[in-house]
């Protein structure tokens, strides 16, 4: 079926687009009265991600209500190390837990490698969105980066430091490649079933990427991010983005890795980024999503200074992160609504008007 709107589309590619195109990390969740109604009639978060009817009608919800530029399928990244044999709780005010973590050789061995039926659950649940959305916009896929996928799968639940994840890099790091191995491979097949199933543009979280040091980047991460968008692009070649949260040091070897977009988070300074990467990709981000926090008026300020300093290509307007769940909607709105109303003007520095 033929899009009706391929903004976000023609941006990753690096064709021009009338306007910069907008959507929001988390932009299906707590923030919207709306999912938190169909996850009260669920059992939990899990049953909500499993059950394709629901997952299909929540990833609409923003599209709808917020009018952004594409849906991302409501999952999560951590179903993958559950297809592998390492089941996740999600513990409701806490986030993920895992009853088992990764610490030996035989732990790795008893990992099985995921197929894409071990996710059919959420194969169908990208069926059904794409039937639902008829065209209107495009649907993003996902999955975790390996590394912070690992890093979940050897420290067991979320962490301000990851030392146990970064102790087995430094003091095993052969089973860490082959670990990292595994789930490089599992996310390929996960990754070629979700476009196959509908997925048009797909997004790698790494979301503790700056954890790692730039030289554990290089060793850990890169190498497994470059092989996945490589073997995903044999399959199809839809847009890729690679979102390295934290990895200021990362921009430009990312910027060498077959992806189509880099996310930026709010840290990562706009001009800079843009001489680091060049024009071969696409940029999205990067606003702090606290921003939403602050009165209307700041908001367009800081939201013009921010589509100024990307310029007119080459840029998907986002957050730096994933919403805050306590973001007023209505402030959700009106960002969306700054970036799709925005013109540019030639010779005009907005920002200071
Ligand atoms: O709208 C969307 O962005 C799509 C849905 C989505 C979720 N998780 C739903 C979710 C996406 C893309 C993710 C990715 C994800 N999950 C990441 C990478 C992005 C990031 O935030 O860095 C990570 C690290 C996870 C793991 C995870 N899931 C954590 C740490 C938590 C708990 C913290 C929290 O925000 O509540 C989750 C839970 C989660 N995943 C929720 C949602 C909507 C909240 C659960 C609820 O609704 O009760």
């Amino acid at each position: 079926m033929k899009l009706q709107n391929d903004l976000i589309l023609r941006a990753a590619r690096g064709e021009k687009t009338e306007r910069t195109p907008v959507w929001l990390m988390r932009q299906a969740g707590r923030v919207l009265p709306e999912y938190r109604k169909v996850r009260e009639k669920m059992g939990g978060f899990k049953e909500l991600v499993e059950t394709p009817e629901f997952a299909c009608e929540v990833t609409l919800q923003p599209v709808d209500i917020l009018g952004v530029d594409a849906a991302i399928i409501f999952s999560d990244i951590l179903v993958l190390p559950e297809a592998m044999g390492l089941p996740y709780q999600m513990i409701e005010a806490k986030g993920p837990w895992f009853e088992k973590t990764i610490k030996t050789q035989a732990d790795i061995d008893k990992l099985h490698i995921a197929q894409a039926d071990d996710l059919q659950y959420v194969l169908d649940a990208i069926s059904l969105t794409k039937e639902a959305l008829a065209g209107k916009v495009p649907l993003i896929g996902f999955a975790g980066a390996p590394w912070t996928i690992f890093a979940y799968m050897t420290e067991g639940s979320g962490s301000k430091t990851f030392s146990v994840a970064k102790r087995f890099l430094y003091t095993q790091p052969k089973l860490a490649h082959a670990l990292l191995g595994k789930i490089t491979q599992s996310t390929i097949h996960y990754l070629i079933a979700q476009v196959k199933a509908g997925a048009d543009m797909v997004q790698l979280f790494d979301s503790w990427a700056g954890v790692l040091s730039p030289a554990q980047y290089k060793e850990f991460a890169l190498p497994y991010l470059a092989e996945i968008c490589r073997e995903v692009k044999k399959t199809k070649e839809v847009p890729i983005t690679v979102f390295a949260k934290d990895a200021f040091f990362a921009r430009k070897d990312l910027a060498a890795i077959p992806c189509d977009t880099i996310g930026l988070d709010w840290t990562m300074d706009i001009a800079e980024s843009k001489a680091l990467i060049g024009p071969g990709k696409t940029l999205q981000g990067n606003m702090d999503p606290c921003l939403l926090y602050a009165d209307e008026e700041v908001i367009y300020r800081e939201t013009l200074q921010m589509l100024n300093a990307f310029g007119p290509h080459r840029h998907i307007a986002n957050l730096g992160h994933g919403l805050y769940p306590d973001t007023e909607k209505s402030k959700v709105k009106f960002f969306v609504d700054t970036i799709k109303e925005f013109k540019f003007q030639s010779n005009t520095v907005h920002a200071q008007s």
